[in-house]
């Protein structure tokens, strides 16, 4: 009967197998079974290539994925590959054929079709994953007669229709996930009835039904996700039995009513998220009970009243956000008692009254928003002790007073937007000592515009010339940071058209501060590489022998505004054709920056640096002039300018094919990979960044910029520094550790992949990483859309291979992303769980979690 439809080999191997049986057949404790059906439906099932069936000496027992019991019956089969194809479970599970399966994964395994109802056959299943697949259809009753499983996970599929009511009598259940489907319905009422349930996650479904107060049995409940459903209604109090709680997540459904007081029960809580529901009523002070709470999101509901001063009892929180809600009266004091939050949104209610004197409290505080409500009176001076904060938004209020000058103390700071009050006063002087300011929105207040002094003092140091006055007020727009070596971006300069009220200054200020903050401690003076020529010149020609002074000077006609080519962070950038027709580039320093300690350090530190390197995917410096009168490096001339600049012109970001792409990413690698692994001591480059990486006619990448680069000490694990790098690129410990290491390279990198593949800073994806809409976009969507998506099996292959690689890169744990030598190692073997999905298919959620 086999050997009618199958090979003669195959018939053989089956005969072998029925032969090992039949010997083995004795072992006890296996349900009986018959090998011929076990081997039938592997055969069918087409999951295993016939070259592995033609051997004599193989049993099914042998084949990857599969483990027997002694009896040489099939017990787990664990599928860890993909299937290009598809395959289906309908032909698998084509008759009772495997009665001691206990383990089934095929989690990503590239099946389609819908759940077959023989999966009810197999009695014996304690586990069974189908996740990551491309299932449809409806849950099938049967399932309710796998009575002896623990663990089911069907999530990330496009199964439709309700749960089946059997699965209640799944008494053994301790996990169940259908998370990411399309079932509608209603949650069963007896799901009271799965009291071992530990995790039961049914997120981003199409559940409407309110919640069954039955949910209270499940008193061993430790994750309960039912976020992005239409669950309606009010939340039980029931609930409040689930004491084993540590994870709640409602949010995003159509939930009403109040808050069951019963709430405050569930004392292990550590996150609890309801935000984007319906909920009304006051804040319960019994929500100070939940004292582990370290995550609470009580946004975009309708909660009204003031905001309990109990809330200063929940000391575990780092997160908290109410926003978009209805709280009136003064932010209590008590919420300085939160001394581990990093994270506080109120943006949006009818708060009201002063900004706590004791917020300096909240030291770990990295993200402040008071913005849209009714607070006034001076900002307190206390801010000032908010020694963590990197964004402060207090933006439509009725703040009054000056900008407080403990302000300019805050060293973290990325972003800070004053806009929208009653301000008064002089802007101070020394906001310009905040050295990774960003973002500086000061618009519509009532300041007495005494510009101008500090735009001389601190502005035109970085921007020379390009800078505007409006009477005494002024509009400054620059969009991106400009620091490239060939830079065609210049400042741009928004009209002053948009002046208002009696005051409005908009300051964004991406690089230079950064440029300006790298004071590098570490670096000795110029070493013995560097001759000391006529007294105080230091100088190193190395280039071609014999390149002058007075060639540059000629060249460029002593700096001539024609021959510049851009502005950096710091300094121009010129084009210079020397007497023998080679061309280079120069970086020099504005009369102004040569005076600026930090500046020069840094160009000093890029001249070390470089002079001690040599690799094709680095910039080459062939030689400086280090002299208090003229300061320049030159450098190789990289015709296209930086990636950013490419990118951002339409022209020539679709004459950069996906090829061309990938390409560029390699380079990046095969440099960084050098400058971690391949020097004496590891080399951070610590600005990795789209504008740092140059292109020369061949579209073929270098890295440049290593003003802020750092020799790493290889007897240390990390080494300390103060800040550098580029907002927007900079890895994330860096916001609370000041610990470098060459995994703040790599996020970098990340950064840039993705910006090389997306056409764009992917800053909205940086910020949401972790949430579901993010994880739910297609690569295909997200991908430069100038550019037609790729078609070939190999361009498919290798730009969702860059992108996997570029998600690794962006893990939050700098121990968690893989080293730039394994990136590379994983470039040269293209080795991809996904490389075989059709593009279309792929997820961000599938490129981080591969
Ligand atoms: C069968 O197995 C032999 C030896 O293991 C191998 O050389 C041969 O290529 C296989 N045949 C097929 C059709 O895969
Ligand atoms: C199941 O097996 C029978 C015969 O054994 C066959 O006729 C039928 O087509 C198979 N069904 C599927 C879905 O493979
Ligand atoms: C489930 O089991 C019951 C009894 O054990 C049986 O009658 C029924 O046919 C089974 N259903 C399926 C779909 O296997
Ligand atoms: C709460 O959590 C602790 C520590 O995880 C655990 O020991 C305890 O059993 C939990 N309490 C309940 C009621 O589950
Ligand atoms: C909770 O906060 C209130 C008011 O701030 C305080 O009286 C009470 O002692 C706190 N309870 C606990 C358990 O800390
Ligand atoms: C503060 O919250 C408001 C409204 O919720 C939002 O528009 C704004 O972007 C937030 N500010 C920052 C700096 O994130
Ligand atoms: C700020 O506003 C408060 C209340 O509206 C007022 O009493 C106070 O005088 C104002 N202060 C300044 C400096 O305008
Ligand atoms: C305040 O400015 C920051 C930075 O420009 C911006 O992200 C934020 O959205 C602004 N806040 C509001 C309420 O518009
Ligand atoms: C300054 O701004 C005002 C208001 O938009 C405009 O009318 C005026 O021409 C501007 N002055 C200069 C010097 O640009």
């Amino acid at each position: 009967m086999i050997a009618s439809s199958i090979s003669n080999s195959v018939s053989s191997f089956a005969a072998v197998v029925v032969a090992l049986i039949s010997c083995a057949s004795l072992v006890l404790g296996s349900v009986e079974y018959s090998p011929e059906q076990e081997v039938k439906a592997l055969l069918a099932s087409e999951w295993w290539s016939p070259e592995y069936l033609n051997s004599t000496t193989t049993t099914p027992c042998k084949l990857p994925g599969i483990t027997c019991n002694r009896a040489g019956s099939i017990t787990r089969i664990s599928i860890y590959q993909f299937f290009p194809h598809g395959r289906t479970l309908g032909k698998f599970l084509n008759g009772s054929s495997f009665p001691n399966l206990v383990h089934l994964d095929l989690a990503g395994a590239g099946l389609y079709g819908s759940i077959p109802p023989e999966i009810g056959t197999l009695s014996k299943l304690t586990y069974l994953d189908l996740s990551f697949n491309y299932l449809s259809g409806i849950l099938p009753l049967s399932l309710g007669n796998l009575s002896q499983l623990e663990v089911l996970d069907i999530s990330f599929h496009q199964i439709s229709g309700q749960l089946p009511l059997s699965i209640t009598s799944l008494t053994h259940l301790m996990e169940f996930d259908v998370s990411f489907n399309a079932i509608n319905g209603f949650i069963p009422i007896h799901i009271g009835n799965l009291k071992n349930l530990r995790f039961l996650d049914m997120s981003e479904n199409m559940l409407d039904a309110p919640l069954p107060s039955s949910l209270g049995q499940l008193t061993k409940l430790t994750t309960l996700s039912l976020y992005s459903n239409y669950i309606a209604g009010s939340i039980p109090s029931e609930i409040g039995k689930m004491t084993s709680l540590d994870h709640l997540d409602l949010h995003d459904n159509m939930l009403m009513g109040q808050l069951p007081p019963t709430l405050g029960q569930l004392t292990n809580l550590s996150e609890l998220y309801l935000d984007s529901n319906q909920i009304i009523g006051s804040i319960p002070p019994s929500i100070a009970k939940l004292v582990y709470l370290v995550h609470l999101n009580l946004g975009a509901n309708m909660f009204h009243g003031p905001l309990p001063p109990e809330i200063g009892n929940l000391t575990s929180l780092e997160i908290l956000v109410l926003d978009e809600n209805q709280l009136t009266g003064a932010v209590p004091s008590a919420i300085c008692d939160l001394t581990n939050l990093q994270y506080l949104s109120l943006s949006r209610n009818q708060l009201n009254g002063l900004l706590p004197s004791r917020i300096e409290n909240l030291k770990k505080l990295t993200s402040l928003n008071l913005s849209s409500n009714i607070l006034m009176g001076p900002i307190t001076p206390s801010l000032g002790g908010l020694r963590s904060i990197q964004d402060i938004d207090l933006s439509y209020n009725h703040f009054n007073g000056s900008i407080p000058i403990e302000i300019c103390s805050l060293s973290t700071l990325a972003s800070l937007n004053l806009s929208n009050n009653l301000l008064v006063g002089e802007i101070p002087y020394k906001l310009a000592d905040l050295v990774n300011l960003a973002t500086l929105n000061l618009v519509s207040n009532h300041f007495n515009c005494c510009i101008p002094c500090y735009l001389d003092s601190t502005i035109r140091t970085f921007y020379a010339e390009e800078y505007l006055y409006n009477s005494s007020c002024l509009l400054f727009h620059a969009d991106r940071p400009s620091t490239g070596i060939i830079n065609k971006v210049k400042l741009i300069i928004v009209s002053t058209s948009v002046i208002l009220a009696s005051s409005f200054l908009v300051l964004i200020i991406w690089a230079m501060f950064f440029k300006r903050g790298c004071k590098n401690k570490k670096i000795k003076s110029l070493d013995e590489t560097i001759a000391k020529r006529n007294g105080d010149i230091f100088s190193v020609w190395n280039y071609d022998g014999n390149l002058a002074y007075k060639d540059i000077i000629q060249a460029t006609e002593d700096f001539d505004i024609r021959y510049c080519i851009g502005t950096g962070g710091y300094g121009s950038i010129y084009r210079a054709q020397l007497p023998n027709g080679k061309v280079v580039a120069l970086k020099k320093l504005h009369t102004s920056e040569v005076e600026e300690p930090a500046l020069r350090k840094s160009f000093e530190n890029e001249v070390k640096t470089l002079t001690e390197l040599k690799h094709r995917n680095i910039v080459r410096l062939y030689g400086f002039c280090l002299h208090k009168r003229c300061m320049f490096l030159i450098y190789q001339y990289m015709e296209r300018g930086s990636l950013f600049c490419v990118l951002n012109n339409d022209v020539e970001a679709m004459e950069l094919d996906w090829k061309k792409r990938v390409n560029i990413i390699k380079g990046i690698v095969n440099a960084l990979c050098y400058l971690h692994n391949d020097c004496t001591q590891p080399i951070v480059h610590r600005d990795v960044t789209t504008n740092n990486v140059l292109l020369n006619s061949e579209l073929e990448a270098v890295v440049a910029d290593f003003g802020t680069a750092k020799l790493l000490d290889p007897n240390s694990t990390t080494q300390t520094t103060i800040l550098a790098g580029t907002y927007g690129y900079i890895a994330l410990e860096l916001a609370y550790t000041i610990a470098v290491t060459v995994k703040c390279d790599v996020y970098s990198f990340g950064v840039v992949t993705l910006e090389t593949l997306m056409g764009k800073h992917p800053k909205e994806i940086l910020s949401s990483l972790s949430s579901s809409s993010t994880q739910n976009l297609k690569l295909i969507e997200i991908s430069d859309q100038r550019l037609v998506p790729p078609r070939s099996r190999l361009a498919v292959h290798n730009v969702a291979l860059v992108a996997s690689i570029a998600f690794a890169c962006l893990n939050a744990d700098p121990k968690l992303r893989p080293t730039m030598d394994s990136v590379s190692k994983q470039i040269a073997e293209r080795r991809t769980p996904l490389a075989d999905h059709c593009f279309h298919e792929i997820t961000i959620g599938c490129l981080m979690n591969p």
